[in-house]
């Protein structure tokens, strides 16, 4: 078992120039996962925060740059309150403890989303995790945090119609280049695979500009139980596609 994990690990990195840039995943059946054990799904959003852990730092150590989380939606408010509160702790103690984590690691982290409606304490960690992090060069964790793509879209819809207004761009100007500079993922390159586990096969609103052309890779594992293997698999399946990008 464990020699054939390990040629499946060489096989992803025989193909190291074809090593995805970009994964992002939703990390989706924290629920059922603890349902299925009688525990509180608090208990299954906790298990995620570590298999998250676990795939951050295999995705660095593969040389993956871009590794984007969907940790809340800007529909998961909708979610009953205690549930709400459960993430919003479980993310603050995430990045309290980042520093401690990701010691001698490297990794950057970026948070992408709607922050005002996030607590103050929330929002002070993001700017002193984000800015205690900004050097380092290897993987860069992006939190999706009360993100969701079309607001995403429509706030930099409303922000080029202001700069348009204010004479600082003109509507000749607005293009896909120029418009992608107004969103949250600015300066970040589009995902080349979209990973969502636990059977639902849809986007869900995540990244909905920059999936564009993403490779998508669905599976039944829930979230907690998504392994190292799985991702080493998804990425196998990715070096398999053939991408056209529209072209032949
Ligand atoms: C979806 O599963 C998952 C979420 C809404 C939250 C994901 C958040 C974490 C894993 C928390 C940790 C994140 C960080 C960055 C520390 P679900 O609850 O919809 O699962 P279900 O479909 O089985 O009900």
């Amino acid at each position: 078992m464990f020699f054939l994990r390990k040629k499946k690990n060489r096989a992803v990195l025989e193909h190291k120039d074809k090593i995805p840039v970009h994964i992002a995943v939703v990390m989706d059946g924290n629920g059922r996962w603890a349902e299925k054990r009688g525990l509180p799904r608090k208990a299954g959003h906790r298990e995620g925060a570590n298999t998250l852990k676990r795939i951050v730092t295999e995705c660095d150590a593969i040389g993956v740059r871009y590794l984007t989380a969907y940790a809340f939606s800007t529909e998961n408010w909708n979610r009953p309150k205690d549930e709400v509160d459960a993430l919003m702790s479980l993310l603050l103690e995430f990045l309290k403890n980042a520093d401690k984590e990701l010691a001698g690691k490297n990794i950057r982290i970026l948070v992408i989303g709607d922050t005002e409606r996030l607590s103050d304490e929330i929002r002070r960690e993001i700017t002193r995790v984000v800015s205690n992090t900004s050097a380092n060069t290897g993987l860069s964790l992006v939190i999706a945090l009360n993100y969701g793509g079309r607001c995403e879209i429509a706030s930099a819809a409303a922000r080029i119609a202001r700069d348009v207004k204010d004479g600082r761009i003109s509507p000749q100007d607005v293009d896909e280049k120029l418009f992608s500079e107004y969103l949250y993922t600015k300066g970040i390159p589009d995902p080349d695979l979209v990973i969502r586990p636990s059977g639902e096969n849809r986007l869900s609103n995540f990244l909905l500009w920059q999936s564009s052309y993403s490779e998508f890779w669905y599976s039944n594992i829930l979230w907690p139980d998504f392994s190292r293997n799985d991702l080493h698999e998804a990425i196998s399946e990715f070096q398999r596609r053939n991408r056209r990008y529209g072209g032949l």
